[in-house]
């Protein structure tokens, strides 16, 4: 019997040492060394090995042709714009997110929705769990197959019968390869069996979705390389308390990593959000002072963002500044530039910023109407609630310019504001918009204009 080898991996960083040793020295993680029993075998599960194809013969870029057909759609048209405009064939996409965020859900209705023959793969749940999940769910296909299994060979075996067009894990934390002795989960267990799965997405030219857990500061569990590894990576992320879920793509080789897209969980599943502002911004009867309300964009897609400030006097000595959803740090620039260029008397004040919705926000256009937000609590006037803002504030009280201002004006218009407040310096396309533009240079203009 060939002797048994074993390496050593930091299981927080995937890093491989010859002899154990009490902290990485990669991460600078204490205790995080554990033995690994690897059995090097030259044959690999998916078996049509690159030694019966020809070899690939390099080509001219120009003589490449591409053709529609490399791209499948969802029918999840959120989940196609942020794969920038559907599943490409042959990639593997990574699919990572907290427990209970609605991973598995968001998978199992894409299979359900997708016109093609899915394998889902799950060794994390039942079939008949899988069945009751999918009753919940209103689509069906029925090309859909469910199978319950971990080992990658015998996954590949049923690949072979069933011969999908796509296929779905849910998880790749469970999967383990019988070439390597080490157990589910761990760092060359998920290498391995993430190695297989592409070997096959690329001779085969089958999209892989992946799922994938992660660990309690938000990376994937797994060797970093993992995240090297795959095309897509998307985080699906939200609050759990919030019935909505944002999915963004962290790494896309095929497309923008700005898209966002927005859903809400419901008893019947995933509903897709076409229309995000109706949800972002919160409904009241009357207006109510210290909220205002910024057209930002997400990648290109224009969001209407409530923001909220609490401006109060400090009860301690220190005042109190804290902010969700937004740049603590530009919050404290912005309040050193109302109290150093606009005179406003912020020193002694608490002040509480929050962007509703539980999304996080880093266009600088929402600058504007966090400036806004906060005049308004501390005169304890209400800003009208068909009034919003789009401008990057700078460190000299300027209002600065922002990027695609139009798209933001249409938006604003189109959802029925009647005034938006942009940079002077905009450039501004001779449109009839029925919305009114007001512009402003300083923020001495947004006082006046709004509350005097
Ligand atoms: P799940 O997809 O199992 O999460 P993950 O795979 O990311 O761990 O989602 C589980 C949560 O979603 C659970 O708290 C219940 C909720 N849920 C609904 O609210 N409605 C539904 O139709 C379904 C299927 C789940
Ligand atoms: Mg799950």
């Amino acid at each position: 019997m060939a002797k048994t080898k074993t390496t050593f991996f930091c299981q927080n960083c995937g890093t491989q040492y010859a002899k154990w040793i009490g902290k990485c020295t990669a991460c600078n993680e204490w205790n995080t060394i554990a033995e690994e029993i690897i059995q090097k075998e030259e044959k690999r599960a998916w078996k049509q090995s690159t030694s019966i194809k020809k070899t690939q013969k390099a080509l001219k870029i120009v003589d490449i042709v591409l053709n529609d057909e490399d791209r499948i759609t969802t029918k999840n048209n959120e989940l196609d714009r942020v794969l920038g405009g559907g599943l490409v064939r042959g990639s593997i996409t990574l699919l990572g997110g907290e427990p209970g965020i609605g991973k598995s859900t968001l998978l199992l209705q894409v299979a359900l929705s997708i016109e093609k023959k899915v394998l889902y793969v799950s060794g994390e749940e039942s079939q008949n769990q899988i069945k009751m999940r999918a009753e919940r769910l209103e689509s069906k296909n029925e090309d859909c197959l469910i199978l319950t299994e971990t080992k990658t060979q015998n996954i590949f075996k049923n690949i072979e019968e069933a011969q999908p067009d796509v296929l779905i894990i849910d998880s790749i934390q469970t999967l383990h390869t019988d070439f390597i002795d080490a157990s589910p989960g761990s760092i060359s267990q998920i290498r391995e069996t993430t190695a297989e799965l592409i070997k096959f997405a690329k001779e085969t030219s089958t999209p892989v979705l992946l799922i994938g857990h992660i660990t309690k500061d938000g990376h994937i569990a797994g060797p970093k390389i993992l995240e090297h590894m795959v095309d897509v990576v998307l985080q699906f992320e939200g609050d759990r308390n919030h019935t909505y879920r944002i999915l963004r793509a962290q790494k896309n080789r095929f497309g923008s990593t700005s898209e966002l897209g927005i859903y809400e969980m419901q008893s019947i599943g995933l509903r897709e959000v076409e229309n995000p502002s109706e949800i972002l911004i919160s409904q009241k009867d009357e207006s109510l002072s210290g909220t205002a309300i910024s057209a930002t964009l997400e990648g290109m897609r224009p969001l209407m963002i409530e923001v909220q400030a609490l401006v109060s006097t400090a009860v301690y000595g220190t005042p109190q500044r804290s902010s969700t959803g937004y740049n603590i740090k530009r919050l404290n620039m912005l309040l050193a530039v109302l109290e150093k260029r606009a005179g406003f008397r912020l020193g002694a004040k608490d002040v509480f910023l929050n962007i509703t919705g539980g999304i996080k926000v880093d266009d600088p256009a929402i600058d504007l109407a966090v400036v806004a937000a906060i005049l308004s609590s501390n005169d304890d006037e209400s800003i009208p609630q068909e009034f919003c803002f789009a401008a990057e504030v700078g460190l000299a009280g300027e209002i600065r310019p922002v990027n695609r201002v139009d798209r933001r004006i249409l938006e604003a218009e189109k959802l029925g504001f009647t005034k938006i407040f942009v940079s002077k310096f905009n450039k501004i396309s001779k449109k009839n918009y029925s919305i009114k533009i007001v512009l402003v240079s300083k923020i001495e203009d947004i006082y006046n204009n709004l509350f005097v």
